[in-house]
């Protein structure tokens, strides 16, 4: 490969992997399986290594995160980053609206609505489509520079799309909200509290603290997303109205939320409100309103901005899920893995409409941290489905006759030694048969995600181990019928269920039976992982530390937890114990193949196959032939004296393979 052609095929890779990453990020309906992305990205990374001259800060390569910064640079602001006025009440939106109407002298207005996301507002400029700056608000008119930090969250498009009948400005800034997801969220601070970091009180501090680190590999380790919302300054495309603006985003290659809605008028705006707040706690990230904005340009403009605020924007906000009350006591739980948990039992209070009387306060450095005390008045919060948790203190309300709280030498449960090894945040009870460990393991492995037991709760899980009637999980598998009817509360048809719902957990898929042993530090993706990679438990049960390493998401601390596990000869027999008693574990067919889901069409002769070897080749990876040229082809092979197919292809811009490129693919999927 001569040096033109060298370039020429590292724009091409930029190209179609700046799109795969949209396809994955963006749309969340990837094209091509991460394998073929993988290969994508090494022969770039290849390339650029071999011509370093060609090298581009926006290259799909420089995701990872570049070097450390010493400090942030201050940004001004184009055009100030508002803020926007606040609603809580019906009454203040109809009051909204009609002072809207009546400024503009106008009957009827049309307004867009999208969800509040609660996260850190940022602003992103492109020239000429390729990204160049990314800032924080700041005060609205000074922000920072975290364009390093941006780079690293892939929703955020490097490079505009170019694929649509819309142009490209000479210059485009947009704003937008980074936000890590509830669930990202908790594995952060999971990660954090195994490790003696302090934790973040929310998402909203997560995602903060983690656009702004100096060290751009940190943020890149954060799981973070955007939402775009807002135009800044625009040059070189005019456009009427912001619905039409969030098109346009779309078309550019940024994410924009979906629960957005043209509303013709306050009746729309407020039934949209009630949909949007009561499905807030089954969407992935937080929420904390709704906006409401003028739909066109012309009328935003007219109306203008006051004190900071547009006039033509409104923040309809929901009930805060926050609530103020008092810990009554401190308790400490002991679970399946024998850490402590410290949780503070609370004067029952409603935060949005859900009674909280419980709290985990993670671990004894959080309680320090918050200096939290016995008979503190404290604030709760309440978010979504996470865990209820206790904000801070109001130490104005303090009286004196507080309690500090220590958390115990020994286990709470069964009275043994408790450690808290070097570096770790959390105490442990050492004895693996303490009740509270069995029992813990045990509902762990009924669980609906897990072996799925239906009616085996925590209830019965007590009794059963109480009465000694099971010692650990396998035994579950040889209750009979006279075991369970010496349990109170279980007649006959309660007992018969029981028995049906443990028959009917026999066949578990392998991903959840890797989940039910409740290894530490291994869950439902981590079996995932494990399942696809090691195929059966046998495999399983001899992974070594370094096989494990090679799986990208998996690292030291992992790897060891799974080892350790399937060393303990107690656990080796509990699994032997398990299958023996006929529980027969589904393991895919064959795993996932490199070219799953992709399709080829063949055009032209090809050389070294024949069209009917090319076509089983490709099926033997798990990708399809067609036999005309459509979208839906991902890849089109050229052979020789190829047709109107090929042109046709090129039309289309689909990805066209050589012969070579196909054999290439073929031998490294
Ligand atoms: S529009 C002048 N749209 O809320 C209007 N803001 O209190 C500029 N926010 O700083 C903002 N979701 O951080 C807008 N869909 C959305 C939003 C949104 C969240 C944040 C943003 C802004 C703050 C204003």
């Amino acid at each position: 490969m001569d040096k033109e052609q060298a370039k020429k095929r590292i724009e091409e890779l930029r190209k179609d992997l700046d799109y795969h990453n949209y396809r994955y990020y963006v749309l969340d309906n990837p094209l091509i399986s991460d394998a073929e992305y993988d290969r994508l990205l090494r022969e770039l990374m290849d390339l650029e290594e071999a011509y370093p001259e060609f090298l581009s800060p926006n290259s799909p390569s420089r995701r990872v995160g570049a070097k450390p910064l010493e400090e942030f640079t201050a940004v001004a602001h184009t055009i100030p980053m508002l803020s926007l006025q606040n609603a809580m009440a019906p009454g203040e939106v109809v009051e909204f609206d009609k002072r809207v109407k009546k400024l503009l002298g106008v009957e009827n207005v049309d307004y867009v609505m999208e969800v509040k996301i609660d996260g850190l507002a940022v602003e992103l400029v492109y020239l000429n489509g390729e990204f160049t700056l990314g800032s924080t608000r700041g005060d609205g008119f000074m922000g920072e520079d975290i364009t390093q930090n941006l780079r690293t969250i892939k929703s955020i498009p490097m490079r505009l799309l170019r694929d649509h009948d819309i142009p490209i400005p000479d210059r485009l800034e947009v704003r937008g909200e980074v936000y890590i997801g509830k669930k990202e969220f908790q594995e952060l601070n999971e990660k954090r509290a195994l490790s003696g970091e302090p934790l973040f009180a929310n998402p909203r501090n997560a995602g903060a603290g983690s656009v702004r680190q100096l060290d751009p590999k940190i943020t890149a380790g954060r799981k973070l997303n955007i939402f775009c919302y807002a135009p800044g300054e625009l040059v070189g495309v005019s456009l009427i109205t912001h619905f039409h603006f969030l098109e346009y985003l779309r078309k550019w290659g940024f994410r924009v939320n979906p629960f957005v809605k043209l509303c013709r008028n306050i009746e729309e705006v407020m039934a949209h409100y009630a949909y949007i707040r009561d499905m807030r706690d089954t969407i992935p990230y937080e929420i904390d309103g709704t906006v409401i904005k003028v739909n066109r340009f012309d009328y935003q403009a007219a109306l203008g901005t006051v004190s900071r605020s547009p006039r033509w924007a409104l923040a309809f906000k929901f009930e805060a899920h926050e609530e103020t009350t008092i810990i009554e006591d401190i308790v400490v739980q002991v679970g399946r893995t024998g850490a402590l948990t410290p949780v503070a039992l609370l004067r029952p209070v409603m935060v949005s409409g859900v009674e909280v009387k419980r709290a985990t306060l993670h671990n004894e450095d959080e309680i320090r941290r918050k200096d939290i005390m016995v008979g503190d008045t404290v604030i709760v919060s309440r978010a979504g489905d996470v865990i209820p948790e206790v904000v801070r203190v109001i130490k104005e309300q303090r009286t004196g006759k507080e309690l500090s709280f220590a958390m115990p030498e020994t286990c709470p449960v069964c009275g043994e030694k408790v450690v808290r090894p070097p570096g770790e945040a959390i105490r442990r009870c050492v004895n693996i048969n303490c009740p509270a460990q069995i029992k813990g393991s045990i509902e762990h492995f009924a669980s609906k995600r897990a072996m799925d037991i239906d009616g085996l709760g925590e209830k019965l899980v007590e009794q059963l181990v109480d009465k000694s009637v099971i010692r650990d999980v396998s035994d579950l598998y040889y209750l009979s019928k006279n075991d369970i009817a010496s349990l109170e509360r279980m007649a006959d048809k309660s007992t018969q269920n029981l028995l049906n719902a443990i028959a009917a957990s026999k066949k578990p898929a392998f991903q959840r039976f890797i989940y039910a042993l409740g290894i530490r530090n291994v869950g439902e993706h981590i079996s995932g992982l494990l399942a696809e990679r090691y195929g059966n438990i046998e495999k399983l049960m001899e992974a070594s530390e370094g096989v494990l390493l090679t799986i990208p998401e998996i690292g030291p601390e992992v790897a060891n937890s799974i080892t350790a596990f399937f060393r303990d000869e107690k656990n080796r027999e509990t699994i032997e114990r398990i299958l023996a008693a006929g529980v027969e574990i589904e393991y895919k067919k064959e795993g996932r193949k490199p070219l799953d889901g992709l399709t080829f069409l063949f055009t032209g002769t090809l050389k070294a196959l024949t069209r009917e070897e090319a076509r089983k080749r490709v099926e033997a990876l798990g990708a399809k032939q067609a036999s005309s040229v459509s979208k839906k082809v991902n890849f089109v092979v050229l052979g020789e004296e190829a047709g109107s197919k090929a042109d046709r292809a090129r039309e289309l811009g689909l990805k066209i393979l050589s012969e070579d490129e196909f054999l290439r693919m073929l031998q490294n999927p």
